[in-house]
Order: C-alpha cells, then sequence, then structure tokens
C-alpha cells in the first residue's frame, strides 16, 4: 500500500489525538499529504512537527469543528497549503473529563452536556463534510471516514450522548453515499472499539480497563495504529467497492454473545474444557 495514496491531500479533525494522530501517520505513509486539525493548535503543531521531521507531509491548523466558520476555514487552508482535499477523517470528539464525568444516564442527563457530545462528535463531523464536498465533486473522486464507536452500537449504561452521538454518525456515512456516491464519493464510518488509554492521567479504572479488554477476541490490547490502518485502507482504493458502510474495528469485542466470558468461567470452575 505505500505510494498508493501519492499525490492525495488528506483532512483529519482531532488530529491531534492518539487515534488522529496514528491515522495521519498510515496516511502519511502511504503518500498523502496530512492536515493536523485540532482545538488544540499547539498539540497539532507538534504532531505536524512531528511527521514532518519523519519525512512526511504535514500541516497544523486549528479549528472547532462546532464553528461552521472555523471548519470553513480549515478546509481553506488545507486547499491553500496543498492544493486540494482528497480524503476526510472526522475523528474529533469531545472526550474530556467533563464529558466522561457527566455524560451518564438518561435521568441524570444534563441537556448542556447532550448538546455538547452532539454538536462536537455529530454536528462537527457533517460541518466538515459540508466544506470538504465541493471540491471533492468538482474532481469526482474524495472518501469520507467517520469515526463511531462501539457504544454508538451496543447498549451500555452510561454516555447516553456519546453512544446516541456515535450511532449517528453512521447513519451519516449512509446519508452521504446514497447523496454523492454516483459522483465520485465514498462515505464511510468506523465501529471504534475500546482502546486502553495510553495517558495514565485520563485513565479509567484499572478493573474497567481488564472488564473491556477481556471481552476482546484478540490476544492483544488495541492501539491507536490498529484503527489507522482500518482508516487508511477506507480512504484508498483498496476500499473503492464499500461505500455506506460501517466497518468494525473492535477486535471482536462485539462478535460475540454477551454470555461468552460468563460461559468460559462457568465451565472452567465445572471443569468441562480447559478454557
Ligand atoms: N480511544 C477509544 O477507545 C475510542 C473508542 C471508540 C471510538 N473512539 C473515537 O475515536 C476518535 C478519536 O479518539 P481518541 O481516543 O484518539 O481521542 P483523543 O481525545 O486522543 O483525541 C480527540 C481529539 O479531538 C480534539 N477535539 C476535541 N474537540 C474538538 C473540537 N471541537 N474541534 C476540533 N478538535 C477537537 C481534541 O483536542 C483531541 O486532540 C473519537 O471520535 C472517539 O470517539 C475512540
Amino acid at each position: 500500500m505505500a505510494n498508493s495514496l501519492l499525490g492525495r491531500v488528506a483532512v483529519i479533525t482531532g488530529g491531534a489525538g492518539g487515534i488522529g494522530r496514528a491515522s495521519a501517520l498510515a496516511l502519511g505513509d502511504m503518500g498523502a499529504k496530512v492536515v493536523i486539525a485540532d482545538i488544540s493548535i499547539d498539540a497539532a503543531r507538534k504532531v505536524a512537527e512531528g511527521l514532518n521531521s519523519d519525512g512526511l507531509e504535514a500541516h497544523a491548523v486549528q479549528v472547532d469543528v462546532v464553528d461552521e466558520a472555523s471548519v470553513k476555514a480549515m478546509v481553506d487552508e488545507a486547499k491553500d497549503v496543498f492544493g486540494r482535499v482528497d480524503i476526510l477523517y472526522a475523528n474529533a470528539a469531545a472526550l474530556d473529563l467533563e464529558m466522561q464525568q457527566h455524560d451518564r444516564d438518561v435521568i441524570s442527563m444534563d441537556p448542556e452536556i447532550w448538546d455538547r457530545a452532539m454538536a462536537v462528535n455529530l454536528k462537527g463531523a457533517m460541518l466538515c463534510c459540508k466544506h470538504v464536498l465541493p471540491d471533492m465533486l468538482e474532481r469526482k473522486a474524495g472518501s469520507i471516514v467517520l469515526a463511531s464507536s462501539g457504544m454508538g452500537f451496543q447498549g451500555e449504561i452510561t454516555r447516553s450522548a456519546y453512544a446516541a452521538s456515535k450511532a449517528a454518525l453512521m447513519m451519516l456515512a449512509k446519508s452521504l453515499a446514497a447523496q454523492y456516491g454516483k459522483r465520485g464519493v465514498r462515505a464511510n464510518a468506523v465501529q471504534i472499539g475500546y482502546l486502553p488509554p495510553q495517558d495514565a492521567s485520563k485513565s479509567t479504572l484499572p478493573e474497567v480497563v481488564d472488564i473491556l479488554v477481556r471481552h476482546n477476541l484478540v490476544p492483544y490490547k488495541l492501539e491507536p495504529r490498529h484503527i489507522a490502518d482500518v482508516v487508511a485502507f477506507l480512504a484508498s482504493d483498496a476500499a473503492s467497492a464499500i461505500t455506506g458502510q460501517t466497518i468494525v474495528a473492535d477486535g471482536g469485542f462485539s462478535a460475540h454473545t454477551p454470555t461468552m466470558n460468563d460461559m468460559i468461567n462457568f465451565m472452567s470452575r465445572s471443569g468441562l474444557n480447559e478454557m
């Protein structure tokens, strides 16, 4: 896949974060020029500098995806610097501590928390699509990838707003595919599974990490590079037949029965098999 994106330009929102940075690296390794767009310009610059010093072509832009003028300015800057936009990875999401602590069950939901999740995660992705599409349609080619989540597919006891926003992104991919597919633009979502935090200061309780990782079907913990490879594949012509889909990249978390681990424990306690 090396050089398969030579000459293409990718905009990655939330590009300074874990999966955003890894995706920029994966797309850059395939030859794309990458725009690292993030609300934190310092963090975006640091990522872009790192990629540039690795011999890739990267440019940092500040964007607040909630603000349409800011999104338009991001796309204009991407075109000024690199001439075009071929790929959008809409990856930015409101994942800060406030959201983690206050986005819980529906009865306790603060409507402002709900609105913020919808604004950043969903409206933000839509605005980015809205402003990259004209350039893609002009050249009759483009690939849009939306960062969804397993929480947008399976019910959980918490994070109701995040989950609803991520479910809606799966539908947004279908709308985009239906509306612009015949004009050369593909759109897909990635249902991302749980990645244990690499930064201990952001960390979830170790017990919670263990529960989530135990339900994967692969023997390793998922890392940003695993998701980045899927994003890069969807962005590339290797995925020409795929549009309007949600590709599940969750290490098998959603592929087994909810009772599987209880069953393994039961069988092991009962001496019924070796698992
Ligand atoms: N990490 C996981 O376990 C996981 C699981 C499922 C889905 N996802 C999804 O993957 C994507 C990336 O997650 P991550 O773990 O890399 O998160 P992260 O927190 O490392 O990165 C998110 C980035 O988005 C940026 N951002 C936040 N608000 C913004 C705004 N208004 N405008 C522009 N940028 C903004 C942040 O500054 C940050 O750099 C998210 O959409 C997330 O919902 C992650």
